[in-house]
Order: structure tokens, then C-alpha cells, then sequence
């Protein structure tokens, strides 16, 4: 499936029967469904929003069974006004306001149920990355560098990345008389109130829902690519007034203006992620760094994610996880692919929670590598992984083509054995869920029930696929050059719930 296909997104007006009526251009509002051209073909679509523009009205069109990231901005000439609209339903909407209201007052009082749960397992696990070697030592020396040069830029720049808190980056596990003093001078803020203050006011104010599904940056420049963004993404408000905003690809900061950025640049030191590098080969690293650790750089990561990544909500509360971030290095430094974050401890045994490759490097073998990378840590921690549903649909593609491919090359290797391999022994040998391999089976349709035994089968038509996609794949991860132990919680984080 291409993702320009439909894709079984929830079909629009899905909320009852509407009344249906002649609209004008005038007379087209918020919330009604109307006939417009999309790649040549009328289709149902929900308008989101409507703006003047000099070239005339635009509306913001959400198309039936469609996914989000193909909404678009249609000029009148567009829509079908011919045909009859389906007006929205005034008491549904009613309701709605009334949810959102409640909304936004629950939510000022208390953190929400997702922010509960996460501080709730974050209080008995804070990973102590004294655990992790420093196989590569240029990039553990210069760890602690880019949250200084953070908080620095974002008191010079106007309208850059804002620091967010007296205290946000003193997170030196050992306390120096230098950092205890300046804990003393420091206004008290617990990390859920500073979660709070992000999410109600200041530049990363939480949209209503009703904002968060338009788009709102329009374009990224980003190191030497210029992106598209997919989604909305909660950067300040006055950014999304700008036709192009201006992201560091090395520390994250983000800047309204090119001059800004320009200045930035000048000043900006950072060539590399700023953790610990856990892989090397000759055509990317990989770095883990803990959210704790690198608050600014991991929101900033989470911000600059959620552009291209629909359905997660996770932007601020970064404490919990641990970020696996792939590069490619040339001479001017590491640049980003990829990632995918992992909670430090996770009660649904996920070892991933948001994966992403960056879209100039789409469908081009990374996010295979990604998963591999997720699975081989699984593996060293002698678990089983599965990565945090829902899945989006492109993560489902990867997934499945990744799972799908592991199982057969797994299975191929018992077949010339002769050995008997079993559910348990795929999921325990690829440190994937027997659920997932169950479910791989049945979707490849490998399992044959023959003379009373379960049994699994290889198709010929995946083994010719199989074939076809590894003379395609090039690259793979070599489980032998990670520098990696699983990080260690110590009895003191328990203790202080840091
Ligand atoms: N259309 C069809 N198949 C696709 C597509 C696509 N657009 N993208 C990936 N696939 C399938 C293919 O089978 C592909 O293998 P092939 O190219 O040999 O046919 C396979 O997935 C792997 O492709 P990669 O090139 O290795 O994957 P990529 O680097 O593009 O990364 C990823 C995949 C991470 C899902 C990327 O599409 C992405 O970042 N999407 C946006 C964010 C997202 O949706 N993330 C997953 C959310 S779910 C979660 O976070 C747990
Ligand atoms: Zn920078």
C-alpha cells in the first residue's frame, strides 16, 4: 500500500445521519462535508477550517478514509457546490463543546491520565547511565554540552527554542556543591508542575483538539533538506504564521526567522547527538540518550517527530524513556535518519514506543534497521519485544515486513537442519512476542493443520518474495558492534523518585 492510498482512516461524518442541503461558498462552514476534487476524483471530505487568502477562500478538507497527512488546503474551485453538503450536527457539536470545555479545566487541575501513569512507573525507575559503557569516548566527553548551549540560545534569540525551567537540565546524579547551591536559589518546581506550565501556557501550549488536527507548520528547513511537514506539532503559535521555520539538525532548536537561525548556526558547537554512541559501522551510529538527561533536546526531538507522526501524544513528559537515535556521519557531523524512543520500564513489555525515520530517508532500508536495532536490544536483555500499539499504517507495513522476513530466514535455516522449530522458538530466537509471531503466521497464511499436528510452512510465493526483497536489502545491523547494557535502576532513584 502506498501511502497515498486510502488506508482505512475512519470514514468522515462518522457521528449519525445529517441534514443535507445546497451550500455557497459563503454559506460552507466548519464541520460540513462536501464533494471535493482530490488527484481527479470527487470525494466526501470534512471541512476543518477556513481561511481568506489573497487569491480567495481556502478551506482546510479532511478526505473520507483517508490518512490525516494528505489533508490539504482547496481553493472554492475545488468543491463540488452542485452537489447537496451534509450539514454538521448542531447537538453532536454541542456536546463536543462541552467535552472540550471540561477538557481544558480537568486539564489545567490535574496532569492528564497518560502524564499519571508515566510519572507513576518514572518514580520507581530512573536509569542510571553510569551503566552504559562509553565505547566511543569523543561523544561521552561532550554529553553535557548542548543543554547549556540551549538555555544560552534561547535567552539570545528571539523567537527561538524557549528554555522551559530554572532547573531543567541540573540532572547530575551526584550532587556538586555548585549544583546544590544553585538548587537552593532555585524557585521549587516539581517536575509535573513544570509539565503543567508547558502544557498550558507559555510556547508550547497544548491546541484544543480541534486546532491539533491542522497542520501548522507548512515547511521545515532542516540541515540541507527543506520538509514537508505531515501533522500538526505543538511549536509556539506565532510559528505556524510563518511560511517556513528553521529547525538546528543538530541541538533541535527551533527559529521563526532565518536570521535568528543564521546567528544560531554561528554559535551552535553540537555535531552529534548528545549521548552516549552504543553503535558504529562504516554507514551509521546509533546514540541512546535519556530523556531525563537531555530534557531540551528530546522534547525539541519529540516536536520535530510529531510532524510526521499522527497518533502519539507524547511531547513533553520525556523523563521515562530512552531515545536510540541513528546517524550518518560526514564531515560536518552526525545527522539524524531516525530514532525510536523506549520507555525505561515498560509494564506492557514494549521496546519501542514512537519510531520514526525522517522523511528524506524514507523507504530506503533505515526504519528496518531501526527495528532491527530495537530487537537486538531485546535480545541482549533476554526479553521479549513488541513495539507500543496502536501502530500507525506505515509502521504496520515496516513491522510486518520486518517480522515477515526474520520469520522466513529463521524458518529457512531449520528447514536445511532439519530441526523442528516452534512458535516459542521463533519469538525467543528473534526476541519478538509469541503473539506477534503468531500473528505474522496467520497473516502470511503459514500454518497448515495436517494429519491431526500444527504445522508451519514456508509458501513458495514468499519464498520468491523473500529472495526478491534481500537482493534489494543492503544493509543490516551487526548485533556484534553494539556497545550496550541494559541501564540499571538504582535503589536511590526508587528511594527519592527522582
Ligand atoms: N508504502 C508501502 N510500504 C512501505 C512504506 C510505504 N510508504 N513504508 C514502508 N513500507 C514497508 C515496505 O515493505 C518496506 O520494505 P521495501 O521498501 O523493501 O518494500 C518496509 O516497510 C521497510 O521500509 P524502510 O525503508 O526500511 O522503512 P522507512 O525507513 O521508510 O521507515 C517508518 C518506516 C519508520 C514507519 C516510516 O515510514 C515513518 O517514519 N513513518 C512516519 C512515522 C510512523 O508512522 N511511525 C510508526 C508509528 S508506530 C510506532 O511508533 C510504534
Ligand atoms: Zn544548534
Amino acid at each position: 500500500m502506498s501511502p497515498g492510498a486510502t488506508n482505512g482512516e475512519a470514514e468522515v461524518g462518522s457521528d449519525g445521519p445529517r441534514q443535507k442541503g445546497k451550500a455557497t461558498p459563503d454559506t460552507l462552514k466548519i464541520g460540513c462535508i462536501a464533494l471535493v476534487t482530490k488527484d481527479g476524483q470527487p470525494r466526501r471530505a470534512e471541512i476543518l477550517s477556513i481561511k481568506e487568502t489573497k487569491s480567495g477562500r481556502q478551506f482546510y478538507c479532511n478526505f473520507d478514509n483517508f490518512n490525516k497527512r494528505l489533508d490539504e488546503w482547496v481553493p472554492v474551485s475545488r468543491i463540488d457546490f452542485e452537489q447537496d453538503v451534509e450539514w454538521p450536527n448542531p447537538e453532536k457539536d454541542k456536546q463536543k463543546d462541552a467535552k472540550g470545555k471540561k477538557t481544558t479545566v480537568s486539564k489545567k487541575s490535574q496532569p492528564s491520565k497518560k502524564t499519571q501513569k508515566r510519572v507513576g512507573k518514572r518514580e520507581q525507575s530512573v536509569a542510571s547511565e553510569g551503566q552504559t559503557p562509553h565505547p566511543f569516548t569523543d561523544s561521552a566527553e561532550s554529553q553535557s554540552k548542548p543543554d547549556g548551549e540551549d538555555k544560552a540560545n534561547a535567552s539570545l534569540e528571539v523567537g527561538a527554542t524557549p528554555g522551559v525551567g530554572p532547573d531543567e537540565m541540573e540532572l547530575d546524579e551526584d550532587e556538586t556543591p555548585a549544583s546544590a547551591a544553585k538548587k537552593e536559589n532555585a524557585p521549587t518546581f516539581s517536575r509535573e508542575q513544570e509539565i503543567e506550565k508547558l502544557r498550558t501556557s507559555g510556547s508550547m501550549t497544548q491546541n484544543p483538539a480541534e486546532i491539533s488536527r491542522i497542520r501548522n507548520i507548512s515547511k521545515v528547513e532542516f540541515g540541507r533538506y527543506v520538509l514537508f511537514p505531515w501533522y500538526f506539532s505543538p511549536y509556539p503559535e506565532a510559528f505556524s504564521q510563518e511560511d517556513c521555520i528553521y529547525i538546528c539538525e543538530f541541538c533541535l532548536s527551533y527559529f521563526g526567522n532565518l536570521k535568528s537561525f543564521t546567528r544560531h548556526r554561528t554559535k551552535c558547537t553540537l555535531q552529534h547527538p548528545p549521548g552516549n554512541e552504543i553503535y558504529r559501522d562504516d554507514f551509521v551510529s546509533f546514540y541512546e540518550i535519556d530523556g531525563r538527561r537531555q530534557r531540551t533536546w528530546c522534547r525539541n526531538l519529540c516536536l520535530l517527530s510529531k510532524m510526521f507522526l499522527d497518533h502519539k501524544t507524547l511531547y513533553y513528559d520525556v523523563d521515562p524513556f530512552l531515545f536510540y537515535v541513528m546517524t550518518t556521519r560526514d564531515e560536518k557531523g552526525s545527522h539524524i535518519i531516525g530514532y525510536f524512543s523506549k520507555e525505561k520500564e515498560s509494564a506492557d513489555g514494549y521496546n519501542v514506543a514512537c519510531i520514526l525515520t525522517l522523511p528524506q530517508y524514507q523507504r530506503k532500508g533505515y526504519g528496518r534497521l531501526l527495528i532491527q536495532f530495537s530487537y537486538e536490544l531485546s535480545k541482549i536483555e533476554g526479553k521479549l519485544g513488541s513495539p507500543e500499539k496502536p501502530l500507525s499504517d506505515l509502521g504496520l507495513l515496516s513491522y510486518r515486513q520486518y517480522w515477515s522476513e526474520n520469520i522466513i530466514d529463521l524458518l529457512l535455516g531449520y528447514a536445511e537442519s532439519g530441526e523442528k522449530c516452534t512458535i516459542e522458538t521463533i519469538a525467543t530466537r528473534l526476541a519478538m512476542t509469541t503473539q506477534d509471531v503468531e500473528h505474522t503466521l496467520q497473516a502470511l497464511k503459514m500454518q497448515v493443520y495436517h494429519k491431526g499436528e500444527h504445522k508451519i510452512v514456508i509458501p513458495e510465493k514468499l519464498l520468491q518474495q523473500r529472495e526478491k526483497s534481500r537482493a534489494k536489502q543492503k544493509r543490516v545491523i551487526d548485533p556484534e558492534r553494539i556497545q550496550w547494557k541494559p541501564p540499571v535502576f538504582t535503589a536511590a532513584s526508587r528511594t527519592w523518585g527522582w
